[in-house]
């Protein structure tokens, strides 16, 4: 069954019909979602989901667009948190310099913070890392994160920078943007990661595949994802979910 290893179902977006979205999913043949944290609240909410339904688990941290109102006991409550049996990962934590703000320095201050603690209660770390590949890695690599081992979420860099990941254990989460018709480096990267290493994403309710690109998106259109990395790999669909779901449970240690 499809494993979406990055959703954020207690995104507003879903407010109006959260129970009824969760429902069709599990109709469409969605197995398991992990709920994705951007910051404190919506961490706890991602929480709550998880302890709501069998088949949500949560994944809690600080976004790097998200770290400006970031104090050290915001660290101390992730920390509770993390004792918590459903909560699977830290995340998502990173960098992002597509925008002026938050400042660099402090987005690296928060982002090493919340890697410190992934190694202390030993979780694997959620990955978001957009226009800011040579720092992300330097501190991936000074910090020593193939102690974790985690997934680099949504990515966007090259074959040369995911390879660099794949041999420090990580693995990379691919979504909707593999099947827009302008994503020629992430295809080559498809083709050439090792499909046990590659776990399916949404990131509702952003970055919808074709046919619903633009739209709200949900973890049922990870058919059209897993179509698309089939076609790159020339296997089936049906190889591509089941290997994936596999990759998904070691990743986030769920037996
Ligand atoms: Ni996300």
């Amino acid at each position: 069954m499809i494993f979406d290893t990055h959703v954020h179902y207690d995104d507003e977006a879903f407010d109006q019909d959260r129970e009824a979205v969760l429902q069709r999913i599990r109709e469409d043949g969605v197995g398991m979602i992990a709920d994705i944290g951007a910051d404190i609240a919506s961490s706890k909410k991602a929480m709550e989901l998880s302890e709501q339904y069998n088949f949500i688990y949560a994944v809690v941290g600080v976004h790097p667009s998200e770290v400006e109102p970031m104090q050290p006991s915001d660290i101390a409550w992730l920390r509770e948190m993390a004792k918590k049996p459903k909560v699977v990962a830290i995340g998502e934590i990173g960098l992002d310099y597509h925008y002026e703000e938050p400042e660099r320095e402090l987005q690296k201050k928060w982002f090493k913070a919340q890697l410190e603690l992934a190694k202390e209660v030993k979780l694997p770390v959620s990955i978001h890392s957009r226009e800011a590949a040579q720092d992300t890695l330097t501190i991936m690599q000074q910090m020593d994160m193939q102690e974790t081992g985690g997934v680099i979420h949504c990515f966007s860099y090259g074959w040369e920078m995911a390879k660099i990941y794949l041999d420090m254990g990580f693995y990379l989460g691919i979504g909707g943007v593999v099947t827009f018709k302008n994503a020629k480096k992430l295809k080559e990267v498809v083709q050439k990661a090792p499909l046990e290493r590659i776990v399916l994403e949404t990131d509702g309710p952003y970055l919808a595949p074709e046919p619903f690109r633009g739209k709200r998106n949900m973890s049922s259109y990870l058919t059209y994802v897993a179509e698309k990395i089939a076609e790159l790999k020339k296997i089936t669909p049906e190889e591509v979910i089941q290997i994936t779901e596999q990759n998904a449970k070691r990743l986030y240690h769920i037996s």
